[in-house]
């Protein structure tokens, strides 16, 4: 299995779709390996294109502060996107450049094993589609609902630049991320069966 040191520095090369005529950066997921939880968003914005670090424009502010009022640590928590690399102004990846791009993603659910997967908004979800080869349905219809799979659960999340847009959202925004936190802590304290009917978990 390659670390993401590996994972990253061969997503730094890749020159497998468009996007890489378009970026400055090729951003890599951060985080510890050891992470129980993965946030997955979309695509690197411009402020991301000039660090080299997921959210950190005004979306990632908004996480932030969000996951602050919670109580989760950022820096706890292992954030990546389902491209690596950013699409032209204001434009959202497309399919095939989310499916060349999810073998990235693919390696790193297996370099840091999380228990939990929040994929934010509908870009990410079809990455995971990709990856464990079913279709979900568009994130407003799952948002909130817990998702079994062989490996991790999924708890579907708005994506931040959504609620910039609808800050009437922001408080549900906030409700998930609440509910995510406890269910990362149930995770730790109960068996599968009994977090399976406490969240009356969605069995593929
Ligand atoms: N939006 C995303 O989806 N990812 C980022 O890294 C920044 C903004």
């Amino acid at each position: 299995m390659d670390s993401l040191s590996e994972i990253c520095s061969s997503a730094s090369n890749c020159r497998d779709c468009d996007l890489h005529f378009s970026r400055k950066r090729v951003v890599c997921g951060a985080g510890p390996s050891e992470a129980r939880i993965m946030i997955i968003g979309e695509a690197p914005g411009s402020a991301e294109d000039e660090k080299g670090i997921p959210f950190v424009g005004r979306s990632g502010k908004l996480l932030d502060s969000v996951l602050k009022s919670v109580g989760m640590q950022r820096d706890q928590i292992y954030i990546t996107n389902s491209v690596k690399c950013r699409p032209k102004l204001g434009m959202t990846p497309k399919r095939n450049e989310i499916k060349t791009c999810a073998g990235y993603l693919e390696m790193e659910l297996s370099a840091v094993s999380p228990m939990l997967v929040v994929p934010m908004g509908n870009s990410a979800l079809t990455s995971l589609g990709f990856i464990l080869k079913r279709k979900f349905d568009r994130i407003s219809e799952i948002v909130g609902k817990v998702i079994e799979t062989d490996g991790f659960f999924i708890f579907p999340q708005f994506h931040p630049a959504a609620i910039l847009r609808n800050p009437k959202r922001k408080e549900y925004f906030q409700e998930y991320f609440k509910m995510a936190k406890e269910l990362l802590d149930d995770l730790g304290d109960l068996s599968r069966d009994e977090i399976i009917s406490k969240y009356r978990v969605a069995r593929p």
